[in-house]
């Protein structure tokens, strides 16, 4: 178990963009380091998703893991453990739905972000494979709000209204739909 320390809103370099992977080092000491230390900091610090530059790591690379049933974002279908190295993402439909997002490099916090919910992935996965996928729904949000990371970008950055802002506390008292 490794768990990395998360950089936090504020940290310069969760605002750059991250360069890519090189594919020459799948399957390498480095390379299973840095997929299991970042599966030990997600699970530690109680996510569904991290990206690598969250822990330092300046690299397009991201994992999800979405357990099924309920969590902090509500009821959830299961999203098996994935490995998204390189991603290029299209937007296939732009109609967007909105979810209160959180990130755990701004803990505490909640906003509504609207997103497209239907988008096409294509990625490397950890065994060196070529991926291509299309999510909808709030898969498609998790997968744009990991990938932002990527670019430099955080959620906060697409909250249209400042007042659609909560901290966790208020998020379930006011916010969350009843379960
Ligand atoms: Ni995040």
């Amino acid at each position: 178990m490794a768990v990395q320390p998360i950089l936090k809103m504020g940290h310069p370099n969760l605002r750059i963009q991250a360069a890519d992977y090189p594919l020459d080092q799948l399957g390498s000491d480095a390379f299973n380091t840095l997929i299991a230390d970042m599966r030990d900091t997600l699970k530690d610090a109680g996510g569904i998703g991290l990206a690598a530059p969250q822990i330092d790591v300046p690299f397009n690379l991201v994992i999800i893991e979405i357990p099924e049933g309920n969590s902090r974002y509500g009821t959830l279908s299961a999203f098996g453990f994935t490995v998204l190295i390189n991603p290029r993402i299209e937007v296939l439909d732009a109609t967007t739905a909105g979810f209160w997002e959180g990130c755990l490099s701004i803990p505490g916090l909640r906003g509504y972000v609207e997103r497209p919910q239907s988008i096409n992935v294509c990625y490397t996965n950890d065994q060196g494979k070529t991926i291509e996928v299309q999510f909808s729904g709030f898969p498609a949000t998790v997968v744009q709000h990991e990938l932002d990371h990527l670019q430099g970008r955080l959620y906060i950055d697409h909250v249209k209204d400042p007042a659609l802002m909560s901290f966790e506390a208020e998020f379930e008292r006011y916010h969350a739909e009843p379960r």
